[in-house]
């Protein structure tokens, strides 16, 4: 098969933001072998749904780009925002996820350093010190809303702590990167002025990294960005402008994608009959769960390469610049290796699954966020053992993919619980 500008236009109707939003993988398991290879016009992307394809395009920096990695916004931006959106990390230097080797190698190899088992583990005193400040916290009311009240600002805090930025920028940061979300994902139109408002909270978003990277080289600190800055533990180190750049994107990919993983794992869990007991009793590891939440509903469903030269991916012929979308929550729910890819049953078979990606680009964080999960269900089992979902309707997701958030998650503790 050959890419023509007529094929463009066909293709099938995959819509992650609209009626495949809570749940993409009917539709991905629908199409099924027959088409492991798919265009999908309101993503412009062709979609890649096996593993063997993936794996073959994450291996191939010859022929494939990460360079144009993110979702794009649908929505036609006013001139001004797009400049915004284009200016706001400043001129030069790119986010590591965006870079192909050698460039994304040398950046790479020093930020690597700052994550290794031995450094997560250093810091996993801090991590379960949050979690338990924060599950204080959360146990002081009946019913709350998991996402916002523990899941995102644990994830948030956890990252900032690491990186060594203090406490009262937490609130912003969090602000700032829903306007980046919001900006990157938009698929339907919204009013100029808000628009403008998100793009300048992305501008102070990286006003803020630039003016705290010139702040670590002035002054270093114990912390992560004054060690990528100073040639301390790392022995090797990035320019101000290199650190400042990457700065936004730590705390991004650093928290959004934890968070959802708590709010997949702690919906599915709480929601299976008996599920939290055999948490809290420990039937249930907190590792297998973490992995089973991550195969379930990879947190980053999917990221995006484009092709540099005319190639073949999964049988089908791609032209120069085609944009493709690795679905990497598709694995996950792969029939040929699960009997049940649509159950949720932490343990039972193994959780086999592509939610760090692979290759080059293999999540920085890997180590991190799963510490940081299994920490977060150890606290929250010790600390509220009788927590129970508040029965209604599911949750939505937020049309955001390919991230794969839920919007709330009402959470209870049980009337004995509250008054401990
Ligand atoms: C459950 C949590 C997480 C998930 C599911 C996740 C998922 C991913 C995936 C799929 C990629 C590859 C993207 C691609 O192929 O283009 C990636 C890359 C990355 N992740 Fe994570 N991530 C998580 C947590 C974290 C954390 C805690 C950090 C903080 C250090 C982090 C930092 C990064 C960075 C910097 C990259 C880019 C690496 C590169 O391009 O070399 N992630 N992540």
């Amino acid at each position: 098969m050959s890419l023509d500008s007529a094929q463009l236009n066909e293709g099938r109707a995959f819509d992650p933001y609209g009626a495949h939003r809570d749940d993409p993988y009917s539709f991905l398991a629908g199409l099924g072998e027959a088409e492991p290879v798919f265009y999908a016009p309101l993503l412009n992307a062709w979609c890649v749904t096996r593993r063997e394809d993936m794996v073959a395009v994450l291996r191939d920096d010859r022929n494939f780009s990460a360079r144009d990695h993110n979702p794009r916004s649908s929505v036609e931006l006013p001139e001004d925002v797009s400049r915004m959106l284009r200016t706001w990390r400043g001129a030069g230097a790119l986010a590591v996820g965006s870079l192909d080797p050698p460039e994304h190698t040398r950046i790479r190899d020093v930020l690597n350093v700052g994550f290794t088992p031995a450094r997560v583990r250093a810091f996993e005193p801090t991590i379960r010190e949050i979690a338990a400040g924060l599950a204080e916290r959360v146990a002081a009311s009946a019913e709350f809303d998991f996402i916002t009240a523990f899941a995102v600002p644990y994830a948030l805090e956890v990252i900032c702590r690491r990186l060594g930025i203090p406490a009262e920028y937490l609130d912003r940061l969090r602000t700032w990167s829903e306007q980046r979300i919001e900006l990157m994902m938009l698929q339907s139109s919204t009013d100029p002025d808000r628009l403008r408002e998100f793009a300048r909270g992305l501008m102070d978003f990286g006003a803020f990294a630039r003016s705290l990277a010139h702040e670590r080289l002035a002054s270093p600190q114990d912390d992560l960005i004054s060690e990528l800055l100073h040639d301390g533990k790392a022995g090797r180190t990035l320019t101000v402008d290199e650190v400042a750049v990457q700065i936004p994107t730590l705390i991004f990919a650093g928290h959004m994608t934890c968070a959802e993983a708590l709010g997949t794992i702690f919906f599915q869990q709480l929601g299976s009959p008996g599920g939290w007991a055999e948490v809290v009793d420990g039937r249930i590891t907190p590792r297998d769960l973490v992995e089973e939440g991550l195969r379930f509903d990879s947190p980053l469903a999917g990221m995006y390469r484009t092709a540099l030269h005319d190639v073949e991916v999964g049988g089908v012929q791609l032209a120069a610049g085609s944009r493709l979308l690795l679905l990497y929550g598709a694995v996950g729910r792969d029939s040929r290796v699960r009997a049940c890819p649509a159950g949720f049953s932490p343990g039972s078979e193994s959780s086999s699954h592509l939610a760090f990606g692979q290759g080059i680009h293999f999540c920085l964080g890997a180590v991190f966020a799963r510490t940081e999960l299994e920490v977060a269900i150890e606290v929250l089992a010790a600390r509220m053992p009788d927590l129970a979902l508040v029965p209604g309707p599911p949750p939505r997701h937020r049309p955001v993919f390919p991230l794969r958030a839920l919007s709330a998650l009402p959470v209870r503790q049980s009337a004995s619980a509250e008054f401990r």
